[in-house]
C-alpha cells in the first residue's frame, strides 16, 4: 500500500512546508480535513496523521478519540503531534494521548527530526498493515477450519444418521429374518414330515427336532441306516437293502416301515431320501423327510377291512335276493311239474298191468320231491323276505359318496374320470342302505367294465327327486348295450363277458323292486349307457323343510 501522511496543521504556510520537507524525504504527505483525517483514522487509509496542537484542541478531542476507538484490533495509527516544548496538555487532551499512538514533534521545526518522526511512524504503520495480513491470513485459515470442521460435522452427522437408519432397517431385517426362521421352524416342528439333510459321507447337516421323537434314533444312527435297534425284525432286510442301494449308487428311496416306540408298541414310520448331485454326477448332499404314517396306515387298513366287510355283507345281501330270484323263478316250473305229476298218477291209476305198481310209486316219489322243492323254495323266499328287514330313513347323498368311494377306488389307477351330481331336495330314500349300496356297486362295476381303453372314460352319477321317488342315474361313456340285447339285460345268468355271472342286473332289479322302486336302462346319446332306478322318498324328506319345492 502506498503509505501517505495526512495533515491537519492550521497555519497554511507550515502545512507547505511540512509537505515540502517530507517530499524532499519521499514521503507523500496530503493536507485534510478534519473529517477526513478521522474517517481515514476509523478506516485505516492512511498511513499516520500529523497534527498541530492546536487542531487537535480545535477538532481533535471526540472526533480523534472516537476514530482512534472504532480503528480494528490491529490497527493502532501513529498520530505525530506537533507541538511546543513547553506544551502543556489539558486533562482532555492527556486522555487522547494516553488512548493514541502519540509521538510528539516539538517546535521549532527541524527537517530531520519531522523526517525521522513521519519514518518512523510509517515504519510502525508498516508493521502493523503486516501484522494485519497475518491475522487476515489466520482468520481466513481460522475461516477454512470452521468450514472445513462444519461441513465434516454436517458429513458426520448425515453419516451417523445414515448409519443410524443403516442400522435400525439392518435390526429390522434381522427380527423379520428371526420371525421367518422362527415360521419356518414352526411349520417345521408343526408338519408330520420331519425333514433332514446330510453331507455325501452322511454327516448331519439339518435335522427337525422330532426325528428322535419319530425315530426313535439319533441322528448319526438315523444317517448310517442303523436301524437295528429300534427297526421291527421282519423290516430290517428292507431297510438294510435301500440304504445298500443309496450309499453305494446314490438311490433315492421312498419306504414305510415299523419302528418300536418307548412303550414296546410298532409304530409305522415312512422315510424318503434323494440325492442332490454336482456338475460331475457325484452325490453331493442328501436331503429327506421322515413321517410318522401309523395313523393313515391304521386309516387304510381299516377301509380295507371295510371294504371287504361290504363284500362279504354284499355277498350274503346277494344271495338272498339271488334266493328270492331264484324263488321267484322256480316256484312257476316246480307248480307246473307237481300239476304234471299228479294229472300223471291219475292217469297211471286207470291202467291196470305189471308195471303199473312200480309207475305209480315212482311218481310218489317224485310228488313227495317236488313237496320238498317247493318248501325248500318257500323256505328261501321267507329267507329272502327276513333280509328286507333292515329298511330305514337313509341319507342318500352320504349313501351314495360312500358306495362310489369303494366301488370306484381304482377309478384314478384306470384312469377313469367319475363326477357325483346330487339334486339337494333329494335328500332321505326309505332303504336297507347295504341292499343299495350293492345295486349302486352292481351298476358302478358294469359301467367300468363297459368302458373301452382308447374312448371317453367317464362315468356320471346323478339323483333327482322327481314326485315323491328319489330317481338315481349310473351313466358311463362305454360300450352301450346293443338293441337286441337290451331286453334281456335284466335276466338272470345273461352275460356277454368273460368272467361274468350274469346275475348283478337282475339281483338289482330284485331289490330295487323289493324297495318298491324301478330299474331300466337307456341309451346314451353318443354312446354308452344309463341305468336308472328309483326309490321311495322317506317321510321325513316330504317335510317342507327337508324339501323346498320341486318338480
Ligand atoms: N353299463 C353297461 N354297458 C354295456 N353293457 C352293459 C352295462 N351293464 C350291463 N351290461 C350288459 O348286461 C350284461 C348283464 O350284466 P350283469 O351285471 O347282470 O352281469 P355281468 O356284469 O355280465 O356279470 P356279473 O354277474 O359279474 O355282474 C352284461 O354282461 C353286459 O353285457
Ligand atoms: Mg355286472
Amino acid at each position: 500500500m502506498d503509505e501517505h501522511i495526512l495533515l491537519l496543521v492550521d497555519d497554511p504556510r507550515e502545512a507547505q512546508a511540512i509537505v515540502t520537507q517530507l517530499a524532499a524525504a519521499g514521503i507523500t504527505a496530503k493536507v485534510a480535513s478534519p473529517r477526513d483525517v478521522a474517517a481515514a483514522i476509523r478506516d485505516c487509509t492512511l498511513g499516520a496523521a500529523l497534527l498541530t496542537e492546536k487542531m487537535l484542541d480545535r477538532y481533535g478531542i471526540e472526533g480523534v478519540t472516537a476514530a482512534v476507538e472504532a480503528q480494528p484490533p490491529w490497527s493502532d495509527c501513529p498520530v505525530l503531534l506537533l507541538t511546543h516544548r513547553d506544551y502543556v496538555p489539558s486533562t482532555d487532551r492527556k486522555a487522547v494521548m494516553e488512548l493514541a499512538n502519540i509521538t510528539l514533534v516539538e517546535r521549532p521545526l527541524h527537517t530531520e527530526s519531522l523526517v525521522t518522526a513521519a519514518r518512523g511512524a510509517l515504519r510502525a504503520r508498516a508493521r502493523q498493515r503486516k501484522a494485519q495480513a497475518v491475522l487476515e491470513a489466520h482468520d481466513a485459515a481460522e475461516a477454512q477450519v470452521r468450514a472445513l470442521a462444519a461441513s465434516l460435522e454436517a458429513r458426520v452427522i448425515e453419516r451417523t444418521s445414515a448409519l443410524t437408519t443403516e442400522m435400525q432397517q439392518r435390526a429390522l431385517a434381522e427380527v423379520r429374518l428371526r420371525e421367518s426362521e422362527e415360521l419356518y421352524r414352526l411349520t417345521l416342528d408343526l408338519n408330520d414330515q420331519i425333514a433332514w439333510s446330510a453331507a455325501a459321507g452322511g454327516a448331519p447337516l439339518l435335522v427337525g427336532e422330532r426325528l428322535y421323537e419319530v425315530t426313535g434314533l439319533s441322528f448319526e444312527k438315523f444317517a448310517n441306516g442303523d436301524w437295528s435297534s429300534v427297526a421291527h425284525p421282519d423290516d430290517l432286510a428292507l431297510i438294510g437293502e435301500v440304504w445298500e442301494r443309496a450309499g453305494t449308487v446314490g438311490a433315492a428311496f421312498d419306504v414305510q416301515f415299523r419302528v418300536r416306540r418307548g412303550d414296546g408298541n410298532y409304530r409305522w414310520v415312512r422315510s424318503r431320501g434323494a440325492p442332490r448331485r454336482d456338475a460331475d454326477g457325484n452325490v453331493a448332499q442328501w436331503y429327506g423327510t421322515v413321517e410318522d404314517i401309523d395313523e393313515r396306515h391304521q386309516a387304510e387298513e381299516r377301509y380295507n377291512r371295510l371294504q371287504s366287510e361290504l363284500i362279504h355283507v354284499s355277498r350274503g345281501s346277494a344271495m338272498g335276493a339271488m334266493a328270492s330270484t331264484l324263488a321267484h323263478e322256480l316256484n312257476q316250473p316246480l307248480t307246473a311239474i307237481a300239476n304234471y305229476v299228479r294229472g300223471s298218477r291219475r292217469m297211471v291209476g286207470a291202467l291196470t298191468g305189471d308195471g303199473v305198481a312200480g309207475v305209480l310209486d315212482a311218481l310218489g316219489q317224485a310228488d313227495a320231491s317236488v313237496i320238498k322243492a317247493v318248501e325248500v323254495v318257500r323256505r328261501l323266499r321267507e329267507m329272502a323276505a327276513h333280509n328286507q328287514d333292515q329298511r330305514r330313513a337313509e341319507n342318500l347323498p352320504d349313501l351314495i359318496r360312500e358306495a362310489s368311494k369303494m366301488a370306484l377306488a381304482d377309478a384314478g389307477v384306470l384312469e377313469i374320470a367319475y363326477k357325483i351330481d346330487l339334486d339337494p331336495s333329494a335328500t332321505t330314500v326309505f332303504a336297507d342302505k347295504i341292499q343299495i349300496q350293492q345295486v349302486l356297486t352292481n351298476l358302478l362295476r358294469n359301467a367300468v367294465e363297459a368302458l373301452t381303453p382308447n374312448g371317453l372314460r367317464r362315468i356320471g352319477i346323478l339323483t333327482k327327486l322327481v314326485g315323491d321317488a328319489c330317481v338315481i342315474t349310473v351313466r358311463d361313456t362305454g360300450t352301450g348295450v346293443s338293441p337286441p340285447a337290451a331286453p334281456r339285460l335284466f335276466e338272470p345268468f345273461n352275460s356277454t363277458k368273460l368272467a361274468g355271472l350274469g346275475i348283478g342286473l337282475s339281483i338289482s332289479r330284485t331289490i330295487v323292486e323289493a324297495h318298491g322302486g324301478q330299474i331300466w336302462h337307456e341309451a346314451r346319446p353318443g354312446g354308452g349307457a344309463i341305468f336308472r332306478f328309483t326309490l321311495p322318498c322317506a317321510p321325513v324328506a316330504r317335510q317342507p323343510a327337508a324339501t323346498p319345492a320341486h318338480h
